[in-house]
């Protein structure tokens, strides 16, 4: 297959809404002088050169990005690339060294401590790979804890705890201790917990790597769910590459502490930017992440063009069927414009690889 770039970037739900954060040339340094190292010529070198000369390690190196308001987000980057301090960064749990951070006009890293203290208890929620529940709190008290440290009464507390309970899919657990729990319904536990608060964004540290792969799998499938009916941002860290792609609208990929590439994941897969990337998504089935501006071509002399019509963001996968079963190329058009055509040659291509 040629594919280089898709005619246009495709529009995920997403791509329209403005961004809820907006991250400039964050930096994390971990050691010694680590705030010289910014915007000094220490800042070119690599990595381990970093680390040779000044003992210094660059977690974050100039990172810039935005998240838009409703979509998932993911970071995915090997195990040490610098997700965690990169997320930890954006509500301030680990201290920026350089760089600006934006949420929805409040620059975070101006906010004094009883801001950021609010800010952290109404507008962010954290979920992490270790669940984190109080041992000796019931699930019900444990989804209220937040809305307890937020001064919310006894009666709204517990209302709205036993509306995420549902929500989460743990109805007739509220009396239960988390120990009496599997890991998948513990991690249930933690999104409720999270989601009570009605927070504006919602952070996901590999929280779903401690559980087995069926389970994880649930648990992605509910992260979609939930993210479709309350439509909250998530940023959702990850070193799974198939979990990236099932939950993300784009993708960042991290290596060594620097961004490598952001987009949607057709555009990572199809579109790798360089050989670490490439690596990453080596063994992807591209026709079940492709979409059909990916293969279409242009019409040539001689083609039906009263074929069946499709759009161009429908998954290669999806398309076949319809493809195969048609005895002229189907036309691939998006608001009444025709874009190309793709016939059963484009697309054995892409099954064939
Ligand atoms: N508190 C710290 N002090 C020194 N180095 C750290 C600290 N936290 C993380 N690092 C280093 O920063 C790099 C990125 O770590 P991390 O953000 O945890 O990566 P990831 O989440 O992608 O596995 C690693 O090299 C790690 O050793
Ligand atoms: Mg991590």
């Amino acid at each position: 297959m040629t594919a280089t770039s898709p005619a246009e970037t495709s529009p995920t739900a997403a791509s329209e809404n403005p961004a809820i954060l907006d991250v400039r040339g964050l930096w994390k340094v971990f050691g010694p002088r680590a705030a010289d190292v910014p915007g000094s010529p220490l800042a070119e070198l690599s990595r381990a050169e970093l680390k040779e000369r000044t003992g210094c390690v660059a977690a974050v190196r100039d990172a810039s990005f935005s998240v838009r308001r409703g979509e998932v987000f993911v970071v995915m980057g090997l195990s040490g690339s610098g997700k965690s301090t990169l997320v930890r960064c954006l509500t301030r749990l680990v201290e920026p060294t350089a760089g600006e951070i934006v949420l929805d006009g409040t620059d975070i890293r101006r906010a004094a401590d009883k801001q950021l203290r609010d800010l952290r208890r109404h507008r962010f929620a954290m979920v992490f790979q270790h669940f984190g529940l109080l041992p000796h709190r019931r699930v019900l008290d444990n989804i209220a804890y937040g809305l307890e440290i937020q001064g919310v009464k006894k009666a709204p507390r517990y209302s709205r705890a036993t509306e995420m309970l549902d929500l989460v899919g743990l109805t007739g657990y509220a009396d239960s201790y988390p120990d009496q729990l599997s890991g998948g319904m513990q991690q249930r536990v933690g999104l409720a917990r999270a989601l009570a608060g009605d927070p504006e964004v919602l952070f996901f540290d590999e929280p779903f790597s401690a559980l087995d792969p069926l389970i994880r799998r649930d648990m992605q499938n509910e992260v979609i769910r939930l993210h479709r009916e309350v439509g909250k941002t998530m940023v959702f860290i990850t070193h799974d590459l198939g979990e990236a792609l099932r939950l993300g609208d784009r993708i960042l990929v991290m290596r060594d502490g620097a961004l490598v590439q952001t987009g949607t994941p057709d555009e990572v897969v199809g579109a790798p930017a360089d050989d670490y990337v490439r690596e990453f998504v080596r063994d992807v089935s591209r026709s079940h992440v492709l979409t059909l501006r990916w293969i279409m071509r242009p019409p040539e002399a001689g083609d039906a063009l009263d074929g069946p019509e499709l759009g161009p963001d429908v998954v290669i996968k999806e398309a076949v069927p319809t493809v195969l079963r048609a005895d002229r190329p189907v036309r691939v058009v998006a608001d009444g414009e025709l874009l190309g055509v793709v016939g059963a040659a484009e697309v054995l291509e892409v099954i064939a690889e």
